[in-house]
């Protein structure tokens, strides 16, 4: 089964309002018209609903960095799945490695997360991904099957087809060191046996898995050329419309 490439980028803790407005409008001028890849951004909280209407209307789709599983209440600094519905979200980033080192992310929250997520409507791009420490002591397998049967605890499997897994390894991310394509491949192929073991088949075959970590237009045509590689989650290179544009259309 044909599984269309789908690039996100993940904006972090980076633009205020104006660069907000200025990055959106770039890559709409850029990738706007783009039909042969999913396309997504996932800008701060605080620019999602400017960046909401700049994209409306055209190829990009627009995602959230995090979200909180209650509906509402005296939650202090928290967002609920029904407020980024209401500016036009679609995707959710869910269990990023720096929420999970930083901030206490754990695979019961991701997991509920994902659950709330799912019944609002949201699409869920759930990370994964080990240690530098963890690959070289042998606990990589061990790791992501573990992060990966966490996230998925209690879902359908229709609902796991909404689903897209981001396979981060932490040694990649932000360091300008680069998972090798037989690396991410290796490692998306695990992670496509663990998705089988839980649903079927048939779902790892269809489920979309990301890489992320330091992809760049110079490597990401190896890399998204590999059998199981189908699309990446882009930090530091999403953050300017040319290199974001590079990984989308490498050449
Ligand atoms: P990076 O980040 O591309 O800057 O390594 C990727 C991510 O953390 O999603």
């Amino acid at each position: 089964m044909a599984r269309k490439i789908f690039i996100a980028g993940n904006w972090k803790m980076n633009t205020n309002f104006e660069e907000a407005i200025a990055l959106s409008k770039d890559i709409v001028n850029t990738l706007g018209n783009t039909t042969d890849v999913d396309i997504a951004v996932c800008p701060p909280y605080t620019n999602l609903q400017a960046v909401s209407e700049i994209v409306k209307g055209s190829a990009i789709k627009l995602g959230a960095q995090d979200v909180h599983w209650e509906k509402s209440g005296a939650y202090t600094g928290k967002v609920s799945c029904d407020m980024l519905k209401s500016v036009g979200v679609q995707y959710v980033i869910i269990g990023h490695s720096e929420q999970r080192t930083y901030f206490g992310e754990t695979d019961e929250t991701v997991n509920k997360k994902v659950k709330a997520a799912l019944a609002s409507g949201l699409l869920p791009i759930i990370c994964v991904g080990e240690t530098l420490e963890e690959r070289k002591s042998g606990k990589m397998d061990s790791v992501i099957s573990r992060q990966v049967k966490g996230a998925f605890e209690g879902i359908s499997s229709d609902d796991a087809l909404k689903c897209t897994i981001a396979y981060e390894p932490v040694w990649a991310i932000g360091t300008g060191e680069t998972a090798t394509p037989q690396q991410a491949n290796d490692a998306h192929k695990f992670i496509r046996s663990i998705v089988s073991q839980i649903f079927s088949e048939e779902v790892a075959q269809a489920v979309r898995i990301q890489y992320g970590g330091s992809m760049k237009p110079d490597n990401a045509k190896a890399l998204l050329a590999q059998s199981d590689v189908d699309g990446g989650l882009i930090g530091g290179a999403a953050l300017k419309a040319s290199s974001f544009a590079g990984i989308v259309n490498p050449v």
